[in-house]
């Protein structure tokens, strides 16, 4: 008998029969384009830490959302990166109705209303400390007033035409509590993203940059609230308690270092699963590409196919625009 009596390779020979067995495929209707707002207007304020990022005034993102709807990608999720002037112990410029992020979602569903928009709930942009909720006298971030405060952040966002709240701040309890004052306050439609999964992890440097929370925040951690990076069965207690406080969507973030999660996660509880490639994960693949040490189309497209297979239904990356022009070889 000839050895080996089962060969795998057979279905890899050709690609017609590659494609034919592929589990996955990649679409820009999987991808959410991620972007940080600034104040004033023709303003794109690079990051440097974020080679090919920007930080763009509310004109330049109308530009960046008609790129998303030409090229297929179904939603932006916008952060806010308003400035020191703004700044408070209390964070009340986060529910001003009037502030950036709100008028951001009033331009942008006024000319896109089909792209859907994902709104940051947490504190980080507008403390003068940048922890994601208000601190006390020893600097430990208190839970039930940071969710009050979440709670009236949430209403300006929906008030304002956001289609998700995302709460990114994983305070106990702010689910249940956002989706109530949502419910009471008529906003039946405006869905619940939740960061369940939100891990303290040290590749968000470069976000911290961008929201201009870094020099703030200092050395302090999140340690208080993220979790901790060791643990997957807490991520799970986490999930399912966003899910019954009312979550529509779950999320699990970073991205590639926490595949395990997602797929446990996805296995789990079937819900719309969403995972979040990083600002540390993009300047990784960037610098590496601009190194001329890795093939940046290939190896992107290989995270974001890796995302799928391990469940997401959904990915948040910075390289949404650039992966959907790939995907329809431009
Ligand atoms: C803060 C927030 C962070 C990110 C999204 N929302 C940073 C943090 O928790 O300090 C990180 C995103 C990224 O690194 O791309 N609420």
């Amino acid at each position: 008998m000839s050895f080996p009596a089962i060969r795998m390779r057979r279905m890899r020979r050709d690609a017609f029969s590659r494609a034919l067995m592929r589990e996955h495929t990649l679409l820009p209707s999987d991808l959410i384009m991620v972007a940080f707002v600034i104040e004033g207007e023709g303003r794109a304020e690079p990051v440097p830490s974020m080679p090919g990022v920007s930080r763009l005034s509310i004109d330049g993102l109308l530009g960046l959302a008609g790129e998303c709807v030409a090229l297929g990608i179904p939603a932006l999720a916008l952060f806010p990166s308003p400035g020191q002037g703004v700044k408070s112990e209390d964070a009340r410029e986060a529910w001003n109705p009037d502030g950036l992020m709100q008028r951001a979602t009033r331009a942008l569903k006024a000319q896109y209303p089909e792209l859907g928009l994902i709104g940051d709930v947490a504190l980080d942009p507008y403390t003068t400390h940048g922890q994601d909720g208000l601190v006390d006298a020893s600097g430990y971030v208190m839970n039930e007033p940071t969710v009050e405060a979440l709670i009236r952040m949430s209403l300006a966002q929906a008030e304002a035409g956001m289609d998700f709240v995302a709460p990114s701040d994983m305070m106990d309890g702010r689910i249940g509590a956002i989706r109530d004052a949502l419910e009471k306050a008529g906003h039946i439609h405006t869905r619940i993203l939740a960061y369940s999964a939100k891990y303290a992890s040290s590749f968000y440097g470069p976000f911290r940059d961008a929201v201009g929370s870094a020099g703030n925040l200092g050395k302090g951690g999140k340690h208080t609230y993220q979790m901790d990076v060791a643990n997957a069965d807490e991520a799970l207690r986490e999930v399912e308690l966003d899910i019954a406080e009312g979550a529509d969507a779950v999320m699990v973030k970073p991205g590639l270092p926490y595949l395990d999660v997602l797929r446990r996660v996805k296995d789990a509880f079937g819900m719309p699963t969403f995972v979040y490639q990083v600002s540390g994960e993009y300047a990784m693949l960037k610098a590496a590409a601009q190194n001329g040490w890795l093939d940046e189309q290939a190896v992107v497209l290989e995270t974001l196919t890796a995302f799928k297979r391990a469940g997401a239904d959904a990915i948040l990356t910075y390289y949404a625009v650039d992966a959907a022009r790939w995907l329809r070889g431009g």
